[in-house]
């Protein structure tokens, strides 16, 4: 009887272990994990503005050699730059402007992908998006 009781309450304990682990693990994928981004807000800002301009070069100048493969590495870069950024602060609208310029340089990587079949209109649209997206967060948080 006592080890029933026992064996009761150490499934107890273990359960709630494992969905305390699970809540965990959940907190983590939705970005309130314990990440730290390392670079400053300034370098990280160097980096995005190299990457979209060198973008916004390559779009105009048609004949340079691999062209689309260049495209789709700046952008996924400038991506991971934004995603990265997301973690620069607590604010929601500042996580949100963040999460856009991230999600759409990952559409425009993505359009660069197909090479020779990218759609170069809505290559030039999408960049278009990502610019209005750096506006709004500069018109609130650069100083
Ligand atoms: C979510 C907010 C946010 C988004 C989105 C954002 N920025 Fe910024 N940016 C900032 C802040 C804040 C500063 C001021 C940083 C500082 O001076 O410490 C800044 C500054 C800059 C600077 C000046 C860096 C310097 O200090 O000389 C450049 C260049 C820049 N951003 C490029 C971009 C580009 C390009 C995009 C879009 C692809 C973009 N940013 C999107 C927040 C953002």
């Amino acid at each position: 009887m006592v080890r029933r009781t026992m064996l009761t309450a150490f499934l107890l304990v273990a359960g709630f272990c494992c969905v305390t682990m699970i809540a965990q693990a959940d907190a983590g994928s939705s970005g309130a994990s314990g990440f730290k981004p390392t670079a400053s807000v300034d370098s990280l800002m160097h980096g995005m503005g190299e990457q979209f301009k060198k973008i916004n070069e390559l779009l105009k100048d048609k004949e340079t050699n691999k062209r689309m493969k260049r495209v789709h590495f700046r952008a996924e870069l400038l991506a991971e730059l934004s995603n990265v950024n997301r973690f620069n602060t607590e604010k929601d609208d500042y996580r949100q402007w963040a999460t856009q310029v991230r999600d759409i340089a990952m559409q425009l990587a993505n359009e660069a992908h197909k090479k020779s079949k990218a759609d170069e209109s809505k290559l030039t649209a999408l960049v278009g998006q990502i610019k209005d997206v750096c506006t709004a967060c500069h018109d609130q948080y650069q100083e």
